[in-house]
């Protein structure tokens, strides 16, 4: 019985994809390449020692992906497909509800003609709009997106819990992401977006890779302990280790609709993150303050202690594994190790 994961070349998939096969699983990954590239599953090879099957196809592909269903026993779908760019999401947001609620109803139709039960959905800490209580835990209020792409997220939760309640054959596991960042400590697998990157510690690694010139701090008069945006960053393969307890959960428990958030609990600022950056790595990155950048808002951290308790999931890396993994990605990526 094998996971599928479409989208399971990108950033978090790739991840998610190495702890699976560490720990034992069959995967099967399908991706159209729109944001990764197909060289990352040679990389999931070199790093697990483990082979799997992949197909490269559009997820909303309906007979291409009922071909997948019928051609493999799946038992379980963990869905990282869609696109994810906050900015661009407000200039194409047709494409955004296609690609990412399109795709999870073509996902989900094709799981129920096939018999398959077992969901798992990227989700965000996005859902919370601009929270009313810190930390955050799972029964705080959603909604109140400010952009297309968290609304897809709200949507497409939405979507999950009304399928659940029409049918509790279906096993759902809704996680929360909160700030993703680093990478896999092989440098083999991380992040890599194209163009100028949109998030805080892409920019940072390439400011201190000399890629560009100096990073735009936006904001530094929020009701923050120094006045720039706080967040909390989790090192991806924390992240991705959550997946994996999350599928044993569907797998061992009662069938249901959870949810929970992956963060660390704690908070840190732009300004903490620059410093925390020069201080693992040696690199200096310097910074101007810009404006705010619309839709931002001052604080977002997660209380994580659901996860813990219930899935048996705890975020162990710090700050100083993530911004040295991120920076050897980048150097590994540019071919300076
Ligand atoms: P990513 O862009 O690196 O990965 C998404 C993958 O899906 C890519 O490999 C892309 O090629 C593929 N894809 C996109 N559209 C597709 C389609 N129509 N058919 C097949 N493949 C398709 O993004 P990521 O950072 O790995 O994020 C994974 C998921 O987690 C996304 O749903 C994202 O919204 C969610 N998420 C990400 C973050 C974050 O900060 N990275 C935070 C919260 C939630
Ligand atoms: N920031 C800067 N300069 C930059 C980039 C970011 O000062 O060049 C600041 C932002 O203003 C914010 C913080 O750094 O205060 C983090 O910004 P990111 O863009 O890295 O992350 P966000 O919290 O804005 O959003 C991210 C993802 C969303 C996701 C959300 C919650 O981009 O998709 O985390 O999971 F919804």
């Amino acid at each position: 019985m094998a996971v599928l994961l479409p989208g399971g070349a990108g950033y978090i998939g790739s991840h998610t994809a190495v702890e699976l096969l560490n720990a034992g699983k069959e995967i099967i990954i399908i991706d159209n390449y729109s944001n990764s590239k197909p060289e990352v599953l040679e990389k999931i090879k070199q790093i697990t020692g483990k082979d799997f099957k992949s197909y490269t196809m559009d997820y909303r592909d309906k007979e291409k992906l009922e071909k997948v269903f019928e051609e493999n026993q799946i038992e379980a779908v963990i869905n990282f497909a869609g696109y994810k760019a906050v900015g661009e999401s407000v200039q194409k947001p047709l494409e955004y509800y296609d690609n990412n609620i399109g795709g999870a109803i073509t996902v989900l139709e094709t799981m129920k003609k096939y018999g398959v039960n077992k969901f798992i959905f990227s989700s965000s800490a996005t859902v919370y709009g601009d929270p009313e209580v810190i930390p955050i835990t799972e029964d705080c209020k959603t909604g109140g997106t400010t952009n297309p792409y968290g609304t897809t997220k709200l949507f497409i939760e939405q979507i999950l819990k009304d399928t659940y309640n029409s049918d509790n054959t279906w096993d759902i596991c809704i996680l929360r992401y909160f700030n993703p960042v680093g990478s896999h400590e092989s440098g083999k697998i991380g992040e890599e977006p194209q163009g100028i990157p949109n998030n805080l510690m892409p920019y940072i690694a390439r400011v201190a890779s000399g890629q560009l010139e100096q990073l735009s701090v936006f904001g530094n008069d929020y009701n923050t302990p120094d006045g720039t945006g706080v967040r909390d960053y989790i090192h991806v393969v924390d992240l991705a280790k959550g997946h994996v307890l999350a599928l044993n959960k569907l797998e061992k428990e009662q069938k249901g609709l959870y949810i929970y958030n992956l963060g660390t609990g704690t908070g840190y600022s732009v300004l903490d993150m620059v410093k925390a950056f020069e201080k693992s790595t040696g690199k200096n990155i310097p910074y101007k303050i810009a404006p705010r950048r619309a839709g931002d808002i001052a604080t977002c951290y997660a209380d994580p202690q659901k996860a813990k308790k219930e899935l048996g999931w705890e975020a162990t890396k710090t700050l100083e594994d993530m911004c040295k993994d991120s920076w050897n990605y980048i150097q590994m990526s540019q071919g300076k190790e």
